[in-house]
């Protein structure tokens, strides 16, 4: 079967596409074969070697995907051949607080992603696809979904009528904004391109700013909240939003720590106001199996669709893929189709 593998080193001018044996099914496991993929910014850090550059190599990268079931091992009763199903993030991580142990089973990074053209997982690791989704969509929901998910509703705790930022549009802000509204909160979404904004406001959106036209934004969002500051902020950019995203939230809000896409390490941070407004850093690292099935119970129930980028790859273009989202031209989730 065909696999793109980080092999010799990180780059993705090293991402080769290669022949590997067609893996087996084990007792307890599925052999699935791979339809869709969906890209992570996290997938590009790890091909770029910046998310951790101890992985160990050759890797198949890309935690996010959607298959059909081909055969299962011995014991296997969850699954049949033919059935839909999508890989979640942490193979591990089934329910409850999460531990290191849970955290160490992250597809494409520490286990084998799903740039490829079969995987197996153990057959607790996957969950069915609804079937009003297509392949593509449903590759969308591990990662970014399940993160927006824990950050808006069972981390977040949002209520109808709170007023949330989200950062950027993205794929964990695109589902951010979804869930938000889902919960009735009035969303303030920030992008660099009014083109994207314009784009949000389809998707729900109740207010816009461009946060390269407004770089001091929590201003205007103080001024869209009467004053008051936003409940819950969805922090996408890390180094250079954080002082902002602290600024903008309320006495008492939610700063939702999830991204790091403008640095890692912030500086000139108002830490006291963190004291003094009792501001909660949530920090935020995906969900369990348990928090994907509630997402998709949820989901189900108002026929939500991921939203995707407009541009779509196939297996072949998959660095073509990475360098648009590099070049942050993407609304939504890119994706990658396999068949
Ligand atoms: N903690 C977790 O469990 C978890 C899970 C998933 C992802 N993440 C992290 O979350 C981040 C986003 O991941 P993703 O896959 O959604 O990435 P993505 O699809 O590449 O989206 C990144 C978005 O960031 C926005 N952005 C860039 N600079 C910004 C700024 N200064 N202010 C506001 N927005 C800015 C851009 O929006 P515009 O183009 O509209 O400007 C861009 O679309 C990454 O750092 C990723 O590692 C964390």
């Amino acid at each position: 079967m065909r696999a793109f593998e980080i092999s010799g080193q990180f780059g993705l001018d090293h991402l080769r596409l290669v022949e590997r044996p067609m893996p087996q099914p084990k007792a307890g496991e599925v052999l699935v074969r791979m339809s869709a993929a969906t890209l992570n910014y996290r997938d590009l850090l790890v091909v770029e070697g910046t998310y951790n550059p101890k992985l160990r190599l050759p890797l198949i990268p890309v935690s996010d995907g959607a298959g059909v079931v081909q055969a299962t091992g011995k014991g296997v009763a969850r699954w049949r051949s033919g059935d839909r199903v999508t890989p979640i993030f942490f193979q591990g991580w089934l329910e409850g607080e999460p531990d290191r142990e849970k955290l160490g089973t992250g597809l494409g990074a520490h286990l084998n992603g799903v740039l490829s053209e079969y995987g197996v997982f153990p057959e607790d690791g996957l969950l069915r696809v609804p079937d009003y989704l297509t392949d593509a969509e449903a590759a969308a929901l591990p990662c970014a979904g399940v993160t927006a998910w824990s950050a808006i509703v069972k981390l977040g705790g949002v209520a109808p009528g709170d007023a949330v930022v989200v950062q950027g549009t993205g794929g964990v802000a695109l589902f951010a904004l979804q869930f938000a509204k889902l919960a009735g909160a009035t969303v303030i979404l920030t992008s660099s391109s009014d083109a994207k904004l314009a784009k949000g406001k389809e998707l729900g959106a109740d207010h816009l700013i461009n946060y390269r036209a407004e770089p001091d934004w929590s201003r205007a969002v103080k001024d869209l909240t009467n004053g008051r500051g936003a409940d819950l902020v969805i922090e996408i950019g890390g180094a250079t939003t954080l002082a902002q995203s602290i600024r903008a939230v309320r006495v008492g809000g939610t700063i939702a720590m999830i991204g790091v896409v403008t640095g890692a390490a912030a500086s000139a941070v108002p830490l006291p106001l963190v004291v003094m407004r009792q501001i909660r850093m949530q920090g935020v690292t995906l969900g369990s199996r348990a928090d994907f099935m509630a997402m998709l119970r949820a989901c189900a129930a108002v026929q939500l669709r991921p939203v995707l980028d407009e541009k779509r790859f196939a297996f072949d273009e998959v660095s073509a893929a990475f360098a648009r989202m590099a070049a942050g031209e993407h609304f939504g989730k890119i994706a990658i189709e396999m068949l």
